[in-house]
């Protein structure tokens, strides 16, 4: 049998605080610290502990070189490589079980794409599952008996002032221009009506947020694209993949934009009950989000910025700066036409990734925005001091 280490794994030496119940019912502390090595790879969603021999043996052992499991017994304790092998972290070149093939093809799938390791495992390992950020909120209520903002304490200064007041350079004030306008009007919106949206409105959001302008024959085998923003490397590697649940016209399901053909692709239709059950788990069960009528998960096709930002130390960093820009523009295009925007970062990417069919460290949702007709009354809370939204 062919083995090789996996393409990218770190190890963390990770403090765990266990509570010995005996140990405090006799009068002490009962805190047990407990030190362990886990391994985070970039192939794996599950987190691996490892005991010393198989820290010294992982650090032994070629990702690139296929290499005789036979010839490595002669150099490494077999009992510490066939643990390494069922871990995941070895990986066989011709996989004799369903676990090692999924093992090996999800190695395979990090190496097509040329991540650095470390955003490769920060990416990996960031991602949520059945996160239910109300039920955390309840449980925080009832465990605790501070409220959130007492166990915070105060905040850091809303500026970080470098100067005196009277040691300021006083700038100009613009006069008031429709981008002004346009910019005190937006404000994020939790509260949207359970009307369908109009088919022309959702049109034109989309094409004016996502939407190419131009398509740019740049090299043989290269096209970039033109858009309302802008991207690193012109590549616009981030797709927008919808969640309709309220749109006339538009049979309730999962979507994908085709931003060159302004066009929809059907990736699975959904009943209504579905697509909002579906919608609260994309959001982390943010109820107020979950009712918008269109969720829009911002894709980053990390194999498309990648193929030119090789192994790049800051092309992770290019690419959610890419999904920052599309929510913007959305947010703008959502004002003009005084609609509701939202962007969220609490989401279930797993869940997103499987609704889709994405290949997780190939195309990975960053964020979800979404857009509607804002509701006639205020239930949940939002930041709006300028009374602009709700006057
Ligand atoms: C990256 C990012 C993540 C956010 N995540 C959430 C979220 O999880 N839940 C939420 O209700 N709002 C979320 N928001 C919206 C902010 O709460 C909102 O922008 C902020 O309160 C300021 O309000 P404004 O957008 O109306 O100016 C997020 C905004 C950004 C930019």
């Amino acid at each position: 049998m062919q083995v090789r280490r996996c393409a990218m794994v770190l190890v963390e030496p990770r403090e765990s605080v266990d509570f010995d119940f005996a140990e405090l019912a006799a009068g002490e502390t009962g805190v047990r610290e407990r030190l362990q090595w886990v391994a985070l790879a970039a192939h794996c969603d599950d987190e691996i502990p490892l005991d010393a021999a198989e820290v010294a043996v992982l650090g032994a052992l070629s990702p690139g070189h296929w290499q005789a499991f036979e010839a490595l017994s002669q150099r490494h304790p077999r009992a510490v490589l066939d643990a390494l092998l069922a871990k995941g972290l070895l990986i066989a070149q011709e996989p004799a079980d369903a676990m090692s093939r999924q093992c090996a093809q999800a190695d395979a799938a990090v190496r097509a794409v040329h991540w650095r390791g470390l955003p490769a495992v920060m990416h990996r390992h960031t991602r949520w599952r059945d996160v239910d950020t109300e039920a955390a909120e309840r449980l925080f209520a009832e465990t605790s008996e501070q409220s959130f903002l007492e166990r915070l304490g105060p905040a850091p200064p809303v500026v970080n002032a470098r100067a005196a007041a009277e040691r300021r350079l006083p700038l100009d004030r613009p006069s008031p221009s429709s981008l002004d306008a346009l910019l005190e009007r937006r404000v994020t919106c939790r509260n949207y009506v359970t009307a369908p949206l109009a088919r022309d409105v959702f049109s034109a959001m989309l094409y004016r947020a996502f939407g190419a302008r131009a398509v740019s024959d740049y090299a043989p085998g290269v096209q970039l694209l033109k858009k309302s923003v802008p991207s690193a490397g012109g590549l616009h590697a981030t797709e927008a993949y919808l969640l309709v649940q309220r749109v006339e016209g538009i049979p309730p399901g999962l979507y994908h934009y085709h931003p060159v053909d302004h066009a929809l692709e059907l990736l699975g239709e959904l009943d209504r009950e579905a697509a909002l059950a579906l919608a609260g788990r994309f959001v982390a069960t943010q109820a107020y989000y979950a009712a918008a009528p269109v969720q829009i998960a911002l894709v980053a096709r990390f194999e498309r910025n990648f193929w030119k930002y090789r192994n790049h130390a800051k092309a992770y960093r290019a690419v959610i700066l890419d999904a920052g820009h599309l929510s913007q523009a959305l947010y703008l295009a959502a004002t003009e036409l005084d609609l509701g925007a939202f962007i969220t970062a609490a989401i279930n990417e797993v869940e997103i990734e499987w609704a889709f069919g994405l290949e997780p460290m190939a195309e990975g949702p960053l964020c979800v925005c979404g857009f509607g007709v804002r509701a006639q009354a205020k239930v949940t809370v939002e930041f709006d001091p300028a009374h602009q939204a709700w006057p």
